[in-house]
């Protein structure tokens, strides 16, 4: 993996002005809850400062680079390609060997949509991108409170907000934050 200062000064060539800011509050964030919940600081770290990376790529150039890496493209992202930031940037990182462990890459490729079966680690980055404290949206608040105590809870609060937010506005739902959902409430709800 490359060193911290290398990933720093190639993020900073890339993210910009507000897009930077949330990424250091993202990462702040994401630090606090690893803390919390036992999670690998070193990985936590790395997977906040990376994470949207490949966020000021256009929708073209997202569908491009997620073909070039030959990545799997649901019809979801093909129609919102901005979906794709996340597995693209785990792609580039992967490419370029700037980032070699597979947990941290997992973790930016799904912080966006999340899945079922998401590792701690993913928990923390979808959470602290959800509810870092510059986010103001209805609902953000409740779940960086809840964060601290049950990262689980934090984080099925988060995807509903998101999906009521997306049916709210008729938009399309990735599949993949339905799994996380139904994951979640089966595993706090269900026989085990
Ligand atoms: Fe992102
Ligand atoms: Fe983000």
């Amino acid at each position: 993996m490359a060193d911290w200062n290398a990933l720093e000064a190639l993020l900073r060539q890339q993210v910009t002005g507000e897009r930077l800011a949330h990424t250091y509050r993202v990462l702040e964030f994401a630090r606090r809850l690893g803390r919390i919940h036992g999670a690998d600081e070193a990985r936590v770290a790395v997977a906040a400062l990376m994470h949207d990376y490949a966020k000021p790529l256009s929708p073209e150039a997202l569908l491009r680079e997620a073909e070039r890496l030959r990545l799997a493209i649901h019809p979801v992202e093909r129609a919102e390609p901005h979906l794709l930031h996340g597995p693209v940037a785990a792609g580039l990182l992967a490419e370029q060997g700037l980032v070699t462990d597979r947990e941290v890459l997992q973790a930016i490729a799904t912080h966006t949509t999340g899945r079922a079966g998401m590792s701690l680690l993913e928990k923390v980055l979808f959470v602290a991108d959800y509810a870092e404290p510059g986010r103001r949206f209805p609902g953000a608040e409740a779940v960086r409170a809840a964060a601290e105590e049950d990262l689980d809870r934090a984080l099925l609060q988060g995807l509903d907000n998101s999906l009521v937010y997306l049916v709210g506005r008729g938009w399309l739902i990735h599949p993949a934050s339905v799994e996380a959902r139904n994951w979640l409430l089966q595993r706090r709800h269900g026989p085990g």
